[in-house]
């Protein structure tokens, strides 16, 4: 049975962000805490190395509610370095979907209802505050974390709004370095499967331009952890590119990000109102697959390179059983968004049948 979801797909993201969260994350009790953190993920002492990756988390009352919930690893939402609007409701919706989604361009018709296996699409077009409200609410969700909980922050670049190129995109990926540095975050994700600038590909599909944007936020950052979010990789050879390349730059690697598909109504219309909304993310139990792969890759390349990235492994993680199966693949930390939306408890679960585990073995 899924309970009443954190963020409400029926309402529009505004309203999400100004009344939210909801169901269970709207009252949350502090979980108990247990002893001292006896995992590390990207170098830093961990309780329970399971969280909530970037997007339902939308503020920092999303954040402190995960943290309340014993989620120690809560990503605070993708954000920009200005303000950016969201896409027209409807944002999330329930596809119909059983089994493993193939990679490739699939056409998905959506459902009327969210039920297991859960799998939806979100559309946001990644919205932010501006840095002057983002900073301060990253900040104090900061401070709010206890001991083995780390909140990290997550951003992509962004062109100007008068426009410009390569130059002004890579720039802006060190001003939001900057300005997550300035939060005090303990560890800084950077959205790589986002659109690479002058191209109409995803920015982790080019090594290239990835290394010179890692680059240039190391630079920023010191010696603050830095995460890369990637997407699926079809092709390994492409995967291994980017790892020799940016690998031995980075604390940690997280996959997966959604995979995109044709969304469409029973009708077969476009389902998202909008310009370029009819290729869209899906995430949830269908995708699985994808991120486990990813997962056993990523590792395997680790040992192969000599390298030490952390990896955080997301996708279709709804049960204490998905966590095992990803830690068993080789994930440090593994996290959930669609699962955790529709059930608060989750960390919760997971806590407790890893304690049964231990007494067990
Ligand atoms: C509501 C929602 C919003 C999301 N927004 C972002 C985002 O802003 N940045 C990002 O890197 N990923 C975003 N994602 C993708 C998730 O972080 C995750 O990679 C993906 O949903 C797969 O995990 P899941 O199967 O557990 O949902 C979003 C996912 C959801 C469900």
């Amino acid at each position: 049975m899924l309970a009443a979801p954190m963020y409400n797909p029926r309402l529009s993201y505004e309203e999400n962000y100004d009344h939210g969260p909801f169901g269970a994350f709207s009252h949350p009790l502090q979980s108990p805490r247990a002893g001292h953190p006896r995992f590390s993920f990207v170098g830093q002492p961990v309780g329970l190395p399971f969280g909530i990756p970037a997007g339902p988390l939308v503020n920092g009352k999303y954040v402190k509610a995960a943290l309340d919930m014993g989620f120690d690893l809560p990503v605070y939402k993708t954000v920009r370095t200005r303000a950016y609007k969201s896409h027209a409701w409807p944002n999330v919706l329930p596809v119909k979907f059983e089994g493993d989604l193939p990679a490739e361009c699939l056409r998905l018709v959506v459902g009327e209802e969210y039920e297991e296996p859960l799998s939806i699409t979100n559309s946001f077009g990644v919205p932010s505050m501006s840095p002057e409200v983002w900073q301060p609410d990253l900040a104090e969700c900061v401070r709010y974390a206890r001991e083995g909980q780390m909140v990290i922050g997550s951003y992509q670049g962004t062109l100007p709004e008068h426009g410009g190129g390569v130059r002004e995109y890579i720039a802006d990926f060190r001003l939001g370095a900057r300005l997550m540095r300035e939060t005090g975050v303990k560890a800084v994700e950077v959205n790589f499967s986002c659109p690479n600038e002058g191209t109409a590909h995803l920015l982790c599909f080019d090594a290239e331009r990835s290394v010179a944007v890692v680059e240039a936020i190391r630079e920023e950052l010191g010696e603050l952890p830095l995460l890369i979010k990637i997407a699926y990789f079809r092709d390994d050879a492409q995967l291994e590119q980017l790892v020799r390349r940016v690998g031995p730059h980075v604390a940690g690697i997280s996959a997966i990000n959604t995979i995109s598909a044709e969304v469409r109504d029973a009708a077969g219309n476009q389902a998202l109102p909008g310009e370029g909304r009819l290729m869209s993310g899906v995430c949830g139990r269908s995708i699985k697959w994808a991120g486990l792969a990813m997962v056993s890759k990523l590792k395997r390349l680790r040992e192969n390179l000599g390298l030490s990235y952390s990896i955080c492994g997301v996708g279709g993680v709804s049960s204490p059983e998905d966590f095992a199966e990803y830690r068993a693949a080789g994930a440090d930390a593994v996290m959930s968004a669609t699962g955790a939306m529709w059930n608060p408890q989750l960390a919760q679960e997971i806590r407790q049948a890893e304690q049964v585990e231990e007494i067990v073995a």
